[in-house]
């Protein structure tokens, strides 16, 4: 048992990292696994160090404890191992070196051709295949899984960093994992141990006002929060990072031109090509 990062902090100290001082919520219960929780960091840079026996299949029982809707169990993960395909992986996901570092690599699959092969066996026509909803069922599911095996492996000591960009190519990424119809990797997910001195500080959240309300939704104050936030995350970004920005700055550059997108603009298309018609 390594509960790691997580035992040697106090819930003050946990949350003062999470929030900053100034913004420290008023929690009441408190035990190991919520330190767990609040020290999670994603990792961009890992040792070449093999994991231990084991600890594959241990994270995916971690993984397949998650609830999944109705047990339809509409997920898979395909553990990529084989240097040439995470090299390819890693080209196509903006050059990300870590996917190519870390031992394993996670390709975490919405993944409704299994369900689909049932039907065939039965002879039975499954009609919600095709909608919308039984995709974003199992895009969640895989979501809920693959959180439960980042917890998991960092209670072992282990980093990780989830990869959204291993959909900049998602039919590419299909042939190179060999996917069926009606499967689709949804992201990745390096796992390893962090390479000495490239584990950021813990990053630090938008203040609880900012997300939680009771009954209705909305705050008056987001504007003052946001400003307040964005003082936060520049100076957590000059300590740990190669440039210092806002948070304001880094929405608007994820999120002001379609090139930031780097292909994924065109992921309809491309789930509709994965036997996705998403109706
Ligand atoms: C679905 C998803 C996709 C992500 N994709 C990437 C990625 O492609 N590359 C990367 O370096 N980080 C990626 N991240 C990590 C986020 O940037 C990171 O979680 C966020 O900045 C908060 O930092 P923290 O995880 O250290 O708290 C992704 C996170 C999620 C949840």
């Amino acid at each position: 048992m390594d509960i790691s990062h997580a035992s040697s902090l106090s819930k003050a100290d946990a949350l003062a990292l999470r929030y900053g001082e100034d913004s420290i919520p008023a929690a009441g219960p408190w035990n190991d696994a919520i330190a767990l929780l609040l020290s999670h960091r994603s990792v961009r840079g890992y040792r070449s160090d093999a994991l231990p026996e084991g600890t594959l299949e241990t994270l995916i029982a971690a993984a397949q404890s998650a609830a999944t809707s109705s047990n339809l169990q509409t997920w898979s993960v395909v553990a990529v191992t084989d240097p040439a395909k995470k090299a390819e992986i890693a080209k196509l996901s903006n050059n990300q070196k870590h996917i190519e570092q870390c031992p394993l690599f996670l390709a975490w699959i919405a993944d409704v051709s299994r369900n689909e092969r049932l039907g065939a066996e039965e002879g039975v026509e499954l009609e919600v295949m095709p909608y919308l909803e039984t995709f974003l069922v199992a895009a969640i599911d895989a979501a809920l899984a693959a959180q439960c095996a980042v917890t998991a492996a960092e209670s072992l000591g282990l980093s990780t960093v989830y990869i959204g960009a291993m959909r900049n190519n998602s039919l590419r990424v299909a042939e190179i994992l060999g996917l069926p119809q009606g499967a689709m990797g949804v992201f990745g997910l390096c796992v390893g141990y962090a390479a000495p001195g490239v584990a950021n500080e813990v990053k630090p959240r938008l203040p609880q006002e900012a997300i939680l309300f009771h009954n209705t939704y909305g705050n008056p104050d987001e504007p003052k929060l946001r400003a307040a936030y964005d003082a936060k995350m520049a100076a957590f970004s000059a300590r740990n990072e190669m440039t210092q920005d806002t948070w304001t700055k880094r929405v608007i550059g994820r999120m002001g031109k379609i090139a930031a997108l780097s292909g994924r603009h065109l992921l309809t298309d491309a789930l509709h090509a994965m036997g996705f018609p998403l109706k």
